[in-house]
């Protein structure tokens, strides 16, 4: 069965085309990063406005790459929550015309479903169940993967997510956005122990994370030494930064693998292509004797080829949507369209 799969949840105009869930036939992806770069974030109305530009000669693109025509397609699926509602409702719209014009399904797809299943196409032999870390600029969480469409939240971040306090910090520190890549490749040039950075847990609530506290307590030693004229070794700061979340996250996995009984952990989101956060994952299941899954870094950011990898599975369980689907901000990631 071939998907064509849309998504443009944040500043990446995506499309693809993926066989049965697992097979990629095609997949190009339009980042915006350049202009938002000028604004140091990403700004909503200038995100929908590049989707509703450049939509249709990426999926023209994209069926051109994979050799085929719309009638080809069996499905069209799109990213319908959650994301930028201006964003999210220009690939929600294009889709539901197209599966309207052309009489075929129409699939819904979940963005952080979908990063999940990033790690679907790279490994073919993975199956739920599994445990899932999902990092990403929006979401932070420890994922019960019980099936293909059966989630349940364990951990979850109480405030930043670990992508936006990556790149706040890398702000900071002078980086350009999107800093997270730019702080990784600092931090591996120094070695950590410089900066003794916190490391915030939540009462009660051991398999939570909040990640604010950290990114205060980075931007205001950069200001307070600014203040005093006192120079900040950037790199070992980096390095300290990197080695902080990596602990906090992987303490949390390390906890929540052990008492819900998981020897199998993924990794997904654009925090995955962390250097530092696979490096502590690899040691973390190595000491446990656990497999752990992680994306390559083309499958780690937004792209559309997970969005039909979990499409596919969405299918198999009947979760079609009719004319009515509109795209939502927020959603529950075991909440159905
Ligand atoms: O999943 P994604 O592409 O978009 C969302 O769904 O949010 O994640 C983007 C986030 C950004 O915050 C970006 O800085 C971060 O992933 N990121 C990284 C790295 N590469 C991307 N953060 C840390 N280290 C990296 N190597
Ligand atoms: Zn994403």
């Amino acid at each position: 069965m071939k998907i064509l799969a849309i998504e443009s949840s944040c500043d990446e105009t995506a499309a693809a085309v993926v066989e049965d869930g697992r097979k990629v036939i095609s997949s190009v992806v339009n980042t915006q990063i350049a202009e938002h770069k000028l604004y140091g974030g990403v700004v909503p109305e200038i995100a929908g406005r590049r989707h509703i530009e450049n939509i249709v000669s990426v999926v023209e693109e994209t069926l051109n790459k994979a050799q085929i025509t719309l009638n080809d397609v069996d499905a069209i699926a799109v990213t319908a929550a959650p994301g930028l509602i201006g964003a999210v409702l220009v690939g929600v719209n294009f889709a539901k015309g197209l599966a309207f014009s052309s009489n075929k399904p129409l699939i819904p797809v979940h963005h952080i479903r979908g990063h999940i299943a990033a790690n679907y196409i790279a490994h073919t032999e993975l199956k739920p169940p599994f445990l899932c870390l999902v990092v990403s600029g929006g979401h932070s969480n420890i994922i019960e993967v019980k099936d293909y469409t059966d989630f349940n939240i364990i951990g979850k971040t109480r405030d930043d997510a670990a992508g936006e306090a990556f790149d706040k910090a890398a702000r900071a520190m002078g980086f350009p956005y999107p800093g997270g890549v730019n702080l990784d490749k600092t931090a591996v040039t120094a070695t950590p122990g410089k900066y003794k950075l916190p490391r915030p847990s939540v009462e009660n609530s051991p398999y939570d994370f909040s990640f604010s506290g950290l990114k205060t307590f980075v931007i205001n030693l950069i200001h307070n030494s600014k203040q005093k004229g006192v120079d900040v070794d950037i790199p070992a700061l980096c390095a300290d930064f990197q080695n902080t979340v990596t602990e906090i996250l992987c303490s949390r996995v390390e906890l929540a693998a052990k008492e819900y009984g998981y020897n199998t952990i993924a990794v997904a989101g654009g925090v995955a292509a962390n250097s530092g956060l696979r490096k502590g994952l690899e040691e973390l299941c190595l000491k446990h004797g656990y497999k752990l899954y992680a994306p390559p870094l083309s499958l780690c950011g937004d792209n559309a080829a997970m969005i039909g990898s979990q499409a596919y599975y969405e299918y198999l369980k009947g979760k079609i949507a009719d004319m009515s689907l509109n795209g939502k901000a927020g959603m529950p990631i075991n909440q159905d369209f």
